[in-house]
């Protein structure tokens, strides 16, 4: 018997519900006693938790957001926050905490490892945790974006403007080129890469002299600042730009089938690690297959972009 807390702080995916509902259907199996942690690392330090059985998760798998809330907590960057949440463990005696999140979230778990044993799940829309070929949520925060931007490229077309589409993923494009390849986009600026505003105006102009009607340019949130950079690109080319900001749509929404598959596929595969009683890992997907990698390799690396992707962008867009 094996008492287990899980948790999802920091920012929600599409997902997270089928990955605690597959962490609790999966663990009960094994007698574990599940806990679940509401509001993430805030509601830890105050001690927010119930227990959760197989009804707790009974007709989750398709919501978005998370059953357990979550909350950005600055607390537990400190050593003082930190040591509060280890002390809270050790007292409620939990032998393992399950850590459903992105890559700030996975920091911060490294941190507690040092004390109880941790697995994490990778789910972010970001697609930024190291080790893994996709997250929980990413899938869907790609389909939830695309089918926004057709709907911005039939008015694009009907004014014969360009459309400056900001998606979100914090200091990381991946979100935005896989959004950029999907919706046949022209031009996709990342953080990871400089751009140069010379060339993508004697693009746009180009494509304009071969009668093309509508451009779309994805731009990642943590490539700068949009507006600026929309006002920077009209100058140079003369054709109206327009800013649109997908924000938060992108976080929410029902999960896609692939990211509840992924959930279930991660949730499960945690569960089997704690009842071999192997610990400090993170849960991932690589070439189609699920496995698990050191916490601390995760932490130290960073999830480098697709180059391909970024080419295929350049090549059809
Ligand atoms: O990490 C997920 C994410 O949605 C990022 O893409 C975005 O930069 C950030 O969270 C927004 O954070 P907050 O919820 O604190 O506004």
């Amino acid at each position: 018997m094996k008492k287990i807390a899980v948790i999802t702080p920091g920012g929600d995916a599409p997902g997270m519900n089928a990955a605690i509902r597959a962490v609790v259907r999966a663990g009960l199996k094994y007698n574990f006693e599940i806990f679940g942690i509401y509001r993430g690392y805030q509601g830890l330090l105050e001690k927010d938790m119930k227990q959760l059985n197989s009804r707790s998760v009974s007709g989750i798998i398709y919501q978005g957001g998370t059953i357990l809330k979550s909350s950005r907590c600055e607390k537990i960057k400190t050593e003082q926050g930190l040591k509060q949440a280890i002390g809270i463990l050790k007292e409620y005696k939990f032998d393992y905490l399950v850590v459903i999140g992105g890559d700030g979230s996975i920091k911060a778990a490294s941190k507690i490892s040092k004390h109880i044993p941790v697995v994490c799940i990778p789910a972010s829309i970001d697609n930024d945790v190291y080790g893994t070929d996709e997250t929980i949520g990413f899938d869907t925060a790609i389909d939830t974006a695309v089918s926004a931007i057709d709907k911005i490229r039939d008015t694009a077309t009907s004014f014969e403007r360009v459309f400056v589409v900001e998606v979100m993923g914090r200091e990381h494009g991946h979100l935005a080129l896989a959004v950029a390849v999907a919706s046949g986009a022209e031009v996709v600026v990342i953080p990871e890469v400089k751009y140069d505003l010379d060339k993508i105006a004697k693009k746009l102009l180009k494509d304009k002299q071969k009668g093309k009607t509508s451009e779309i340019l994805i731009f990642a949130e943590g490539a700068g600042d949009v507006k600026t950079f929309a006002i920077k690109l009209e100058a140079k080319i003369n054709i109206p730009v327009r800013v649109s900001s997908l924000g938060y749509i992108q976080r929410g929404g029902s999960p896609s089938a692939r990211s509840r598959i992924l959930a279930s596929l991660f949730g499960e595969h945690a569960v089997e690690l704690i009842l071999k009683n192997i610990k400090n890992k993170v849960i991932v997907i690589k070439n189609n297959k699920i496995g698990h990698i050191d916490i601390n390799t995760v932490v130290s690396n960073e999830n480098p972009i697709n180059k391909n992707l970024l080419k295929l962008v350049e090549e059809l867009g």
